[in-house]
């Protein structure tokens, strides 16, 4: 881990003036920001720990717990939820066997609700891996997840 941290940090010529993009790309590595890779990352630059903590809790976009491979954000937001989203996100919590906001054991997914996303038009709205599907079905959300490798019961497929 030190190694990989050292990696990165020579990318930025170890300018702690880059702390946040370090840390992006340490959560790119890591899929989240690790303990001792925060601690690397406060040694190699000489920024005390304290103050990543500071840096990592202020963004939502890092995580200090570890995330999936794949990461789904469903919109709850009003239009999205009167489209179906409690029923779809019932679903994917059946098919994954997590709640929301949490991460398959096998570290292969993490699902989390989100509010509105600015696409109401489009709703429900469901992010896979950073990608908007729009229009989402529970069939549609089963479809996805089954792409992405994960067994969908038949029952589950309608
Ligand atoms: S409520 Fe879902 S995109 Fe606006």
């Amino acid at each position: 881990m030190q190694e990989k941290v050292a990696h990165i940090i020579g990318k930025y010529h170890s300018d702690k003036g880059f702390l946040v993009p370090i840390l992006q790309d340490v959560q790119k590595e890591f899929n989240y920001l690790p303990k001792e890779a925060l601690t690397a990352v406060g040694t190699q630059l000489q920024v005390p720990l304290s103050r990543i903590y500071e840096v990592a809790t202020f963004y939502r976009a890092f995580s200090l717990t570890p995330r999936g491979k794949h990461q789904l954000s469903l919109c709850v937001g009003t239009a999205c939820h009167v489209r179906g989203a409690p029923m779809i996100q019932d679903g994917i919590e059946r098919v994954l066997d997590i709640r929301a906001g949490q991460t398959t054991a096998d570290l292969e997914f993490t699902f989390e609700t989100v509010n509105c996303l600015g696409a109401c038009a489009l709703g429900p709205i469901l992010v896979v891996d950073g990608e908007y599907q729009g229009q989402v079905t529970l069939s549609k959300a089963n479809k996805l997840l089954k792409k992405l490798g994960k067994k969908v019961a038949t029952d589950e497929e309608d």
